[in-house]
């Protein structure tokens, strides 16, 4: 009988210990702990051409305990300097839709699908303008580092930034302008855990070509602020088309 107890008592701490090791239930420490681990694995990373020619590699950016993942294309000429993610133009325009939002990066966490920069001509690091969106192969290497981050994070949604993540991510290959500004859904890798709603919408990098587009985004970012049972702050950002927004910034909540 004392043997049986104690059996079932091991059964059942093994079984609450399998449930606290998932993801979704870690503690801050343990996110933060998994994200160091993997910049660290990406930092040595030697998994395609890009390694050769980098300067910096560029894990990524944010809270461990982010509530939205945003996800964007490759390092550019200033994060491939820099470490960083979205320092460039593209960046600063990602940074006001943060504000209109009423985030920061530090509230979200801002991530490529490939972490090396794409250089049209390698041979020419100093070249502005030598960049180029990562082939099938470098983000087949690469995609298991985003994939990891976005399981140690566990956001309650994912905003891909541009057709490259939106592919990427979704396993697809529809055009942008038919997936964009529709939820999908991010099917974690072993098929663990529910599927995280993604919104695509178009890249920083695009709204800098055409302003057009800014109310799009926009609209893509209120019904992600929506899905989080969040409000744009301040009537005035929510002014159509957006462009006056995503231009100014707004009042932070955070
Ligand atoms: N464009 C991206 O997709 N990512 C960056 O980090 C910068 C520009």
């Amino acid at each position: 009988m004392r043997d049986r107890l104690t059996l079932l008592e091991l059964v059942r701490s093994l079984r609450l210990r399998a449930q606290v090791s998932r993801p979704e239930d870690w503690a801050w420490g343990e996110r933060q702990t998994a994200l160091d681990r993997l910049s660290s694995e990406i930092v040595s990373c030697r998994g395609c051409q890009l390694a050769a020619t980098r300067i910096k590699a560029v894990p990524g950016v944010g809270s461990p305990e982010a509530q939205v993942v945003f996800v964007g294309e490759g390092p550019g000429y200033e994060e491939d300097r820099k470490g960083e993610p979205f320092v460039g133009k593209a960046g600063q325009l990602l940074d006001r839709i943060l504000k209109a939002m009423g985030l920061s990066r530090e509230s979200v966490f801002i991530a490529n699908i490939v972490k090396c920069h794409p250089m049209k001509d390698p041979s020419t690091p100093e070249a502005r303008g030598n960049d180029r969106p990562p082939s099938p192969e470098e983000i087949a290497a690469c995609r298991g580092f985003v994939e990891r981050q976005i399981a140690a994070i566990a956001p309650r949604v994912i905003v891909c930034l541009g057709a490259v993540s939106a592919k990427a991510l979704l396993g697809t290959t529809e055009p942008l302008s038919r997936i964009r500004g529709r939820w999908a859904e991010f099917r974690r890798p072993g098929g663990s855990g529910a599927p995280i709603p993604v919104m695509p919408t178009y890249h920083p990098a695009a709204l800098l070509r055409d302003e057009a587009l800014k109310g799009a985004v926009w609209s893509d970012m209120k019904a992600v602020l929506a899905a989080l049972g969040r409000e744009a702050p301040g009537a005035g950002v929510l002014r159509p088309p957006g462009a006056s927004a995503l231009k100014e910034g707004a009042q932070t909540r955070r």
